[in-house]
């Protein structure tokens, strides 16, 4: 990629922008003695790819715990992929030497068919534009300005618990995923998605993303494998297009104030060039925008009901200091910022069960990693869900304990023991909106409705592109 002018500075600022992540440059020895990276190697010919395809997460698991604190190299086929789960590794990644680990085609390539080039899938200069373009959207100023219209949204999409409250078990998993669908769509679209707009696209989404979990590790197969659902992977993606290049064509002829994300990318202009998004360019970005935030929001909620109710004394603490911010009323953007113990259950619950649980890199060029050697073309697969659990950086990793997010010991931990959000410069460009959401959400569930697991109904971690619950997360509700 070309470097120009003014590139660093624009690199400060979006690194800036991450003000959770106190990054450090690489301090790895350059006279350490190189070392081969220990391998995974499974059956003779396929290696772990039935396992990586099966379960990867369970397959990661055994990686770290058989060769802790180094790179694993997994045998898949006639290639290997590196397990890298050390912060220190990660943040080589994700940051000191970013720019050597492009998105490559595990998980990215069913990704890019849905999202196109977006700020999210593309690299090099298109992804330095579009993110320039769009950082100004997503500041913490700007996630608080949205707070009364996700306050709106949210009040009248709960009236639906109303029906729910004293009788049958519901599926917390799938509410969460409506709720959330809803809450995006007006935040992105505002009012100009029209009821059956919605429905057309929250089912069309669903198949999407239903493809996407089962074509993540796919790419390790051989070219002439056929993947099953692709009709309807197809149709699914021809859906999202018609609905969505609709409305942008409509809102180009309507006008503005409508005060929502589509309006400010349809205002958006590179400050070098002065020039604006095409209709392709919006359709990428807004289907990002839309697939990103409601997925990995509504996945964190379901898994934060879940911890709740098995922490009863955790809930407790969470309803006293609802009750003593803002009682009954409706919150407002600066009661969010009083609520601290409620970010720090829904950090806690993002370190135990991170919606995105892995990541996918590819290295560009031959580099080494703490005396570890990684040839060009490798895929380097990082996972969250593993780096929040290791002994070495967690006390009591398996225990659910908000307190560790207390603002005085989160300075202590290595920054990239906890990445969430990911981390370096392609860090969540959502991240301020996503937890004002999940604060909003968490809040005025509490404030109505105290929720119960179904006993004997079995709860287990599903890796596909996020973490969910396996079998949903039943759960009855009682009005407060
Ligand atoms: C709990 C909620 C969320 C989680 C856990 C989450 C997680 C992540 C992670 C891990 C990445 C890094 C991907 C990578 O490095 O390859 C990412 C990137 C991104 N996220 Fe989020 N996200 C959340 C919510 C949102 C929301 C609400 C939006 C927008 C409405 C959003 C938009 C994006 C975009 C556009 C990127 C790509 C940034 C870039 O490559 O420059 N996310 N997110």
């Amino acid at each position: 990629m070309e470097i120009k002018e003014g590139y660093f500075e624009q690199q400060q600022t979006l690194k800036g922008a991450d003000t959770a992540q106190e990054h450090q440059t690489n301090h790895f020895d350059p006279s350490s003695t190189l070392k081969a990276c220990p391998v995974v190697r499974g059956y003779p010919f396929i290696g772990v790819l039935p396992k990586l395809l099966l379960n990867p997460l369970r397959l990661f698991q055994r990686a770290v715990k058989e060769h802790p604190g180094e790179i694993v190299a997994l045998k898949l086929g006639t290639v290997h992929a590196q397990l890298v789960t050390h912060p220190k590794h990660v943040q080589y990644v994700l940051n000191d030497n970013w720019q050597n680990f492009g998105k490559g085609e595990v998980m990215w390539k069913p990704i890019r068919q849905v999202m196109g080039k977006s700020v999210m899938t593309s690299e090099g200069e298109s992804w330095f534009h579009s993110r320039r373009l769009m950082q100004p959207m997503f500041t913490a100023h700007k996630a608080n300005a949205l707070t009364e219209r996700l306050v709106k949204i949210i009040a009248s999409d709960l009236a639906r618990f109303e029906k729910a409250a004293d009788g049958g078990a519901i599926d917390m998993e799938n509410e969460m995923v409506l709720l959330t669908q809803s809450v995006t769509l007006g935040v992105i679209f505002g009012s100009s998605i029209d009821r059956s707009e919605a429905e057309n696209l929250v089912e069309a989404l669903k198949i999407l993303n239903r493809e996407i979990s089962r074509r993540a590790f796919l790419c390790f197969l051989p070219k002439q494998f056929l993947i099953p659902g692709e009709r309807a992977f197809r149709k699914a993606i021809q859906t999202t297009d018609n609905t969505i290049v609709t409305i942008i064509r409509q809102r180009r002829q309507s006008g503005l104030n409508h005060g929502d994300l589509l309006e400010w990318l349809l205002l958006a202009r590179d400050e070098e060039s002065k020039t604006g998004m095409n209709d392709q360019q919006l359709r990428d970005e807004s289907v990002t925008l839309f697939l990103a935030g409601y997925e990995t929001t509504s996945a964190t909620l379901t898994w934060i009901w879940y911890l709740l109710n098995k922490h009863p004394e955790v809930e407790r603490k969470l309803r006293a200091e609802i009750d003593a911010v803002i009682g009954k009323r409706q919150p407002t953007c600066a009661d969010v910022a009083e609520l601290r113990y409620t970010k720090m259950v829904i950090q806690e619950a993002m370190r135990l069960y991170p919606p995105g649980w892995f990541l996918a890199r590819v290295l560009q060029e031959d580099d080494v990693i703490d005396g570890y050697v990684l040839k060009a073309g490798t895929t380097v697969l990082l996972c969250q869900y593993l780096t929040h659990r290791l002994h070495e950086f967690w006390d009591r990793p398996e225990v659910f304990d908000p307190e560790r997010f207390a603002p005085e010991d989160s300075t202590l931990r290595h920054s990239y023991s906890y990445f969430p959000f990911g981390g370096g410069p392609r860090y969540c460009i959502g991240k301020h909106l996503a937890l004002l959401e999940t604060q909003l959400i968490v809040t005025m569930m509490v404030q109505k409705y105290r929720l119960r697991c179904v006993p004997g109904h079995p709860v287990e971690a599903l890796p596909g592109i996020t973490l969910r619950p396996r079998y949903g997360l039943r759960m009855t509700v009682e009005l407060v």
